[in-house]
């Protein structure tokens, strides 16, 4: 039996995989013999995926303003899996429709653990605006003076681990923060300090950071982002949680060490 890890060549299925000794990378392209086909927009990938599992770690479509009708008809066919660990987020509500009705799908697998994770600090150096931001010398949120407490998905990868392999099921949420909640601002000032590169951060209404979102992304998927913006500007995200150092044994990673390692990674390649 294995563990089908969905997202696998991703943030934090990415980091995820190697920890496991039997993981089985889901993609839409498979490249490696522990590489298998899976595709959300693709059902009939679905039962291939599944033969032989019996763990998943899920991150749901991306994207999906509604993505809960698919994810309900492959939980239907994976009911020979014993254990289902959810990627959901700190900044998405319970709710009946939407990303917000994932978790009470999850909760019906006998065993399961719903991760809640904070925003990534790898927002600032993958394809995410943030980064995009950190290139250009401006930072554009609508997050105001809003602290995150902004974590490692290395931590993220740490704890999913943790939940898929531990011998007693989880069964609980698990909200994953770093060990200190940053306004982007002090983003800003951190990576300015680390490159000697002048980095600002630039605050604009929820309405012009959806204009700015939808000039990439779909219009509804950007308003959905920039309200998220509005939640942190509201303090929705400023808390930090011992959660790494409660499942993992040792501490989150802070975000000056994690973008001092991010430098000396790149500087090397
Ligand atoms: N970024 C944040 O701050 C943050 C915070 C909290 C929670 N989250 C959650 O993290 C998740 C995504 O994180 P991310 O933006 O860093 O993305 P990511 O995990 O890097 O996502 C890309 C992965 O998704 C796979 N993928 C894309 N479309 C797919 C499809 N149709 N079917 C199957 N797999 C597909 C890709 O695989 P292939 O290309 O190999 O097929 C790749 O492995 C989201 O659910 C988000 O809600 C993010």
């Amino acid at each position: 039996m294995s563990t089908l890890v969905i997202g696998g060549t991703g943030t934090t299925g990415g980091l995820l995989a190697p920890l496991l000794p039997d993981a089985r990378v889901g993609t839409r392209k498979p490249r490696q013999d522990d590489h298998v086909r899976f595709d959300w927009d693709d059902p009939s990938t679905f039962d291939g995926a599944l033969d032989g599992v019996d763990r998943v770690y899920l991150i749901p479509p991306i994207g999906a303003v509604e993505p809960a009708p698919v994810v309900e008809s492959f939980l239907a066919r994976a009911r020979h899996v014993r254990r289902v660990v959810l990627l959901s987020s700190s900044a998405v509500p319970e709710t009946a429709t939407g990303i917000g009705a994932l978790p009470a799908l999850v909760r019906a697998v006998p065993e399961w653990a719903v991760l809640r994770p904070s925003w990534f600090m790898q927002n600032f150096t993958g394809d995410h605006p943030p980064a995009a931001g950190v290139r250009a010398g401006e930072i554009v949120t609508a997050t105001g003076d809003g602290r995150v407490g902004f974590v490692d998905a290395a931590d993220i990868a740490a704890v999913a681990a943790r939940a898929l392999t531990d011998p007693e099921p989880h069964n609980t949420d698990h909200v994953i923060t770093g060990p200190e909640a940053l306004g982007y601002a002090e983003v800003a000032a951190i990576i300015t300090d680390l490159t000697g590169r002048v980095v600002r951060h630039r605050s604009v209404s929820t309405a012009e950071m959806t204009d700015r979102l939808a000039a990439e992304l779909p219009r509804e998927y950007a308003a959905l982002l920039a309200g998220l913006d509005e939640d942190i500007r509201g303090g929705a995200e400023d808390r930090v949680t011992t959660t790494v150092q409660d499942v993992t044994g040792r501490p989150a990673r802070s975000f000056r060490d994690f973008y001092r390692d991010f430098l000396s990674r790149t500087s090397t390649a």
